[in-house]
């Protein structure tokens, strides 16, 4: 009995050192990078339908703004509350999508990434 529960802490705490290890070392610089990606794998998946989502393309639908444009028109971080509200407002043809706090994150490192000076 002894034996198992010390074996159980010994795995535990080697477990959470490793975690300490990951997050104080090399995690945030790799975190902040892989935010962009990951928003950039969203917007290509789920509004490249109709927005241009990089630096160069084009809108495939006429009225669409093109995201790498959208700070023109109001602060990028404003998108937090339409994309929590499931963003549908000036969307007549767009299927609601309700983004989660960490996609939303996501989102707007991408398109802040993207935004011309
Ligand atoms: C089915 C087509 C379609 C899809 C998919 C789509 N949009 Fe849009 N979006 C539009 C159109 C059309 C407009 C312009 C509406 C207008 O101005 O009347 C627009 C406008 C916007 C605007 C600007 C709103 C404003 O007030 O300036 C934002 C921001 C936006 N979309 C974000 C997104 C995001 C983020 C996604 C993906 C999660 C997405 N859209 C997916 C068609 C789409």
């Amino acid at each position: 009995m002894n034996t198992l529960m010390d074996n159980a802490s010994r795995r535990y705490g080697a477990w959470v050192s490793t975690l300490v290890a990951v997050l104080l070392g090399w995690a945030p610089p790799a975190l902040a990078a892989s935010s962009v990606e990951r928003g950039k794998a969203l917007v290509e998946f789920n509004c490249s339908g109709c927005h241009a989502v990089g630096r160069t393309d084009k809108s495939s639908h006429p009225d669409a703004p093109a995201f790498r444009t959208l700070s023109k028109r109001y602060p990028v971080a404003d998108l937090e509350e339409a994309l929590a509200e499931g963003i549908s407002t000036g969307h007549p043809d767009m299927p609601e999508w309700v983004a989660s706090p960490d996609q939303i994150e996501a989102i707007i490192a991408y398109i802040s990434s993207l935004q011309q000076p």
